[in-house]
Formats: structure tokens, C-alpha cells, sequence
């Protein structure tokens, strides 16, 4: 499914409606912690503008209540686009409307502007299976999508870490302009080369590594992944899941008890590519600096199984050192509370060093993007996706609406 991108066009004299994700993280001040979701974007941006095309930029941020909430302006991100791109980048005072109408058309060949919080309006965020059933809700979405339609002669979607919403800005609004054209950022088209070519064509060995809290999260990727990667390695604490469906002892660790049957159908499955942790790193507590264990196989009574342990690390770094291709969702353990960093810490180095020898490691966003991010270590590998939840399901196999009606190559 190749998709026309920015680069078959020339923007020159062009108006465009660029849905990005600039769902970036804030500390309590409202300052960005990490601009890497901005930074995504800019090639798309550039495009456009050095085209001497006129650029219209639109976003979520958080989950607000369809309501105006200055907790959850766009202000933080258009301040932090104008920096980088050293030029001023207004911020319109609502994502549709006269006024934004009149900033739309006010701009200048090359210049650009962010709209305000897409989710300020409930109409983005009403799904296409609610709206089925009741012609309101339907009218609503669609009305919205039409005022955003109607600013610009193109549509770009270079919003990668939200593919998997059938927000009305992400599916509604290409939709109604149906006959412009309809395509794909840089962005985009690089998170589906990477993850897509994991998927149909990975360099073998194809090694998959998935860590998290959650078994029940990683049910889609075990069952798509199994019969395209070799081995797939399991850490963090969904691991103790699939120990308890083993019958070992799990102490006080996180288990999801109503997953421990389906855990059971996974491992069978799966078969001798499921590795599991052979040793943990145990502690009484979760708390920075904790006095900490190794117990191989069972967890102690009143104790809690944090990181993988030693053993584990040093099986995982040599599968690891042998793979081609690598695809990583989900700390080994709780890697935000040393020392229970360290295994997460050694899968990051591991990766890096196999990157470094010619394998495609790929990092499929939230937490491992965090944790790559953390140990500086983001620069070192194939790629590292925006996406948390859209990586996610992209790995499960879904199809994204979004992308669907995008202009074909
Ligand atoms: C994300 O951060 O995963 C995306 O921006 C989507 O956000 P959402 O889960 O609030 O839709």
C-alpha cells in the first residue's frame, strides 16, 4: 500500500492542512520534556514551506474534555516550532471559525501557523461506530471536519503516533476533500518503511522483544509476530504471567491473574521462540535504590520480581548480537526506578552495538523510546518510532482508516 507523499507535490502557491502529532510531553510549568514528536515533523514542514507553500498545522494534545483547557494549549508547541525553524509561528485562538478562517487566509507564501488544541472540540474525538448509529453525533463530526476542510487545497497527514484513531482531522476531514490531494508526510512514510518492512521482509534472524507491564496489551503483536520473527525475548513484569501459567511460584510480582489462561494459549502458540526470563531481580519494594536479589526461575515469598536478572541479560545480549533485525516494545523492567534499570539499560546497549554491525533495530515507541531516549542511546539505532499505541497495533497487523484514503502512488 505505497501512498503518495509530500514529495510528489510542489506546495508552491499551495495552501496545506498538516495533521501532526504533537502529543508532547509537559512538566507541571507547562514546558516540554521532550520535543522529539516536533522535531519528526520538520522535514514534512520544510518541504512545504521552502516549496513556498502556506502551512496550516494541526495537533491533539493530552485528552481534554472537548472544552478549552489551558493546560492542554498548542501554545508550548508553536513557541517551540518558531525556535526551531527561527521564525515566528502564531497560534490561532480555536481550530475553526472566523477568525482562524481570516488567520488562514492571512498568511504569507512559506509561512505557517499552528490551530489550537483539535480536542478543544468533541466532534474530534466521536468515533465512526457511535456516530453509525445516530445522525447527530454524525453531523457533528462531519460539520467540524468540513470547517477544517475548507482552509486549504491540500491535505497532509504526517501524524504517525495517531493512525490508529479515527479522529474526525485524521479520517473525516481527507474524506470531505476528496478530488484535492490527500497525502503522506516524510514521517509517515519512514515509521512504515521501518515497521512495514519488519513485518513483510525482515533480515533474518528476526529477533522480537517485548517487555511491559502487560501480557493482556501484547496478546495482538505475540499472535501476528510469531510466524514472521525467530524468537521473540519477554521481559518486565508481564513475564511473571507467563511464569505463574508455567506454575511458578511469583511472589508478590505483578501477575495478571485473569490473563494467566490466555498467557498459557500464547507460550503454546508461540513454542520454543517464546524465551522467558531464566532469572529475576527481586526486591520487598519498588523504591529507588532498593536492596535487591537475584532468584533464579521461582519468585520468594513477599518478594517482587522488577528487572530481569543477570543470566537473562547476558542470553538476551547474545540472541540479540546475533539478530538482523530487532523490534523492541516494552522495558524489561521498572527501567524509571534504579536499579531496576539495568536490564533495560543492557537490551538499549545491546541493540546499539547491533546496529552498529549492520542489523535494523527498531524501537516501537512509548516506554522503549523512553528508555533508548534515557540512556542516550536514541542516535544509535535504525529507527525509533513516534508512535506508542499506533506502533503497537501497526505491529498487530491492523490496517489504519487514516492512511486508507490517502492518494496511492
Ligand atoms: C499517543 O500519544 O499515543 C498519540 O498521540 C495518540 O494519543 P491518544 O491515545 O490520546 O489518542
Amino acid at each position: 500500500m505505497a501512498k503518495k507523499t509530500v514529495a510528489d507535490l510542489n506546495f508552491s502557491g499551495k495552501c496545506a492542512l498538516m495533521r501532526a502529532d504533537f502529543n508532547v510531553p509537559l512538566d507541571d510549568a507547562g514546558h516540554i520534556t521532550d520535543d522529539r514528536r516536533i522535531r519528526a515533523a520538520l522535514p514534512t514542514i520544510r518541504k512545504i514551506l521552502d516549496d513556498g507553500g502556506r502551512l496550516i498545522l494541526m495537533s491533539h494534545l493530552g485528552r481534554p474534555e472537548g472544552a478549552p483547557d489551558p493546560k492542554y494549549s498548542l501554545a508550548p508547541v508553536a513557541r517551540r516550532l518558531g525556535e526551531i525553524l527561527e521564525r515566528k509561528v502564531p497560534l490561532a485562538p480555536d481550530c475553526v471559525g472566523p477568525e482562524v478562517a481570516a488567520m488562514a487566509k492571512g498568511l504569507q507564501a512559506g509561512g505557517c501557523m499552528v490551530l489550537e488544541n483539535l480536542r478543544f472540540h468533541e466532534a474530534e474525538v466521536i468515533k465512526d461506530k457511535k456516530a453509525k448509529d445516530d445522525a447527530g453525533l454524525r453531523a457533528k463530526k462531519d460539520g467540524f471536519a468540513k470547517a477544517l476542510a475548507s482552509l486549504a487545497d491540500v491535505y497532509v497527514n504526517d501524524a504517525f503516533g495517531t493512525c490508529h484513531r479515527d479522529n474526525a482531522s485524521m479520517l473525516t476531514v481527507p474524506q470531505m476533500m476528496e478530488g484535492k490531494p490527500r497525502v503522506v508526510g516524510f514521517l509517515i512514510k519512514k515509521e512504515l518503511e521501518f515497521l512495514g518492512g519488519a513485518l513483510t521482509s525482515p533480515k533474518r534472524p528476526f529477533v522480537v522483544i517485548l517487555g511491559g507491564a502487560k501480557v493482556s496489551d501484547k496478546i495482538g503483536v505475540i499472535e501476528h509476530l510469531t510466524t514472521r520473527c525467530d524468537t521473540i525475548l519477554v521481559g518486565g513484569a508481564m513475564a511473571y504471567t507467563f511464569m505463574a501459567a508455567d506454575g511458578l511460584a511469583t511472589g508478590n510480582s505483578k501477575v495478571e491473574k485473569d490473563f494467566i489462561e490466555e498467557a498459557k494459549r500464547l507460550k503454546q502458540h508461540a513454542g520454543e521462540k517464546l524465551k522467558l526470563p531464566t532469572d529475576s531481580v527481586v526486591a520487598a519494594k519498588l523504591e529507588p535504590g532498593a536492596a535487591t536479589q537475584v532468584a533464579g526461575g521461582a519468585i520468594p515469598e513477599g518478594m517482587m520480581g522488577l528487572d530481569i536478572g543477570p543470566e537473562t541479560v547476558k542470553t538476551y545480549e547474545k540472541i540479540i548480537a546475533g539478530a538482523q533485525t530487532v523490534v523492541w516494545n516494552g522495558p524489561m523492567g521498572v527501567f524509571e526506578t534504579p536499579p531496576f534499570d539495568r536490564g533495560t539499560l543492557a537490551v538499549a546497549a545491546a541493540l546499539a552495538t547491533a546496529t552498529d554491525k549492520g542489523a535494523v533495530t527498531i524501537i516501537g515507541g512509548g516506554d522503549s523510546a523512553a528508555a533508548v531516549e534515557a540512556a542516550d542511546l536514541a542516535d544509535r539505532m535504525s529507527h525509533v518510532s513516534t508512535g506508542g499505541g499506533a506502533s503497537l497495533e501497526f505491529l498487530e497487523g491492523k490496517k489504519f482508516a487514516p492512511l486508507e484514503v490517502l492518494d496511492e502512488a
